[in-house]
């Protein structure tokens, strides 16, 4: 009967260490797993940069007409100095020479100017003066003012938010008051004084105006 008790003890004492050691060994390996990884602390996102508006951007425009290329050059040139894009009026009726006798009271152009409410069709293609900035135009003098298909250009166009700057040539007159004319009609943008140029405009002299406006 001892014997068989000592054997069960022994059994006992046995079963008993087999299940220490195994939670011993299971405590070990839970402790040599891994830590799990802390959870990552929020990294700070870079900021997503706005977009690069344009908003600010300088954009140019010279609109000219020109019946016998003397504004033309000078609003290539302009355009050449600021980056500006160009715009042509072309009349829908272009003007012949005869249309352009000052001397001949019945001309076309003696008829049109003596009557500032006409208004000569444009036969460009429409420009849209949305997002420029600034806008030069420039024009002839004749009979000591805007030609009238001036008028029409302006009186069509919006110049909301946008500096305009008048510019003209001619033989010997000055600007009279054809900026003023033009901003009367157009009702609309910040008009600044404007020049006149004379056939033989130098580049340098135009720089120079230009840097004067800014
Ligand atoms: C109908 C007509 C009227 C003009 N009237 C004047 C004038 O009053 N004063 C002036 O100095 N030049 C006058 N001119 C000359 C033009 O203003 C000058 O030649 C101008 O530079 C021409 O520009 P464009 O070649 O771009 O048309 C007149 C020209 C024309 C055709």
């Amino acid at each position: 009967m001892k014997t068989a008790l000592t054997k069960f003890r022994k059994l006992l004492i046995t079963a008993m260490a087999v299940t220490l050691a195994a939670c011993a060994g299971g405590a070990a390996e839970t402790a040599a797993t891994p830590a799990p990884a802390a959870a990552p602390e929020e990294t700070a996102q870079p900021q997503t940069a706005e977009p690069v508006t344009e908003q600010n951007e300088e954009r140019v425009l010279v609109v000219y007409f020109s019946a016998t290329g003397t504004t033309k050059r000078v609003a290539e040139m302009i355009a050449d100095i600021t980056g500006a894009d160009l715009y042509e009026i072309k009349a829908a009726q272009e003007y012949t020479e005869a249309d352009l006798d000052w001397h001949d009271s019945n001309s076309r152009t003696t008829h049109e100017q003596n009557d500032p409410e006409v208004r000569p069709e444009i036969g460009s293609d429409p420009v849209s003066l949305e997002g420029y900035t600034t806008v030069y135009i420039g024009y002839p003098i004749w009979w000591g003012e805007e030609p009238r298909i001036m008028d029409t250009f302006v009186e069509s166009s919006s110049f909301e938010g946008i500096t305009v700057i008048p510019f003209c040539t001619s033989s010997s007159s000055g600007m009279g008051r054809s900026g003023k004319n033009l901003e009367e009609n157009a009702g609309s943008g910040t008009w600044l004084e404007g020049r006149r140029f004379g056939a033989g405009a130098s580049e340098e002299e135009l720089k120079s105006w230009i840097d004067g406006q800014q």
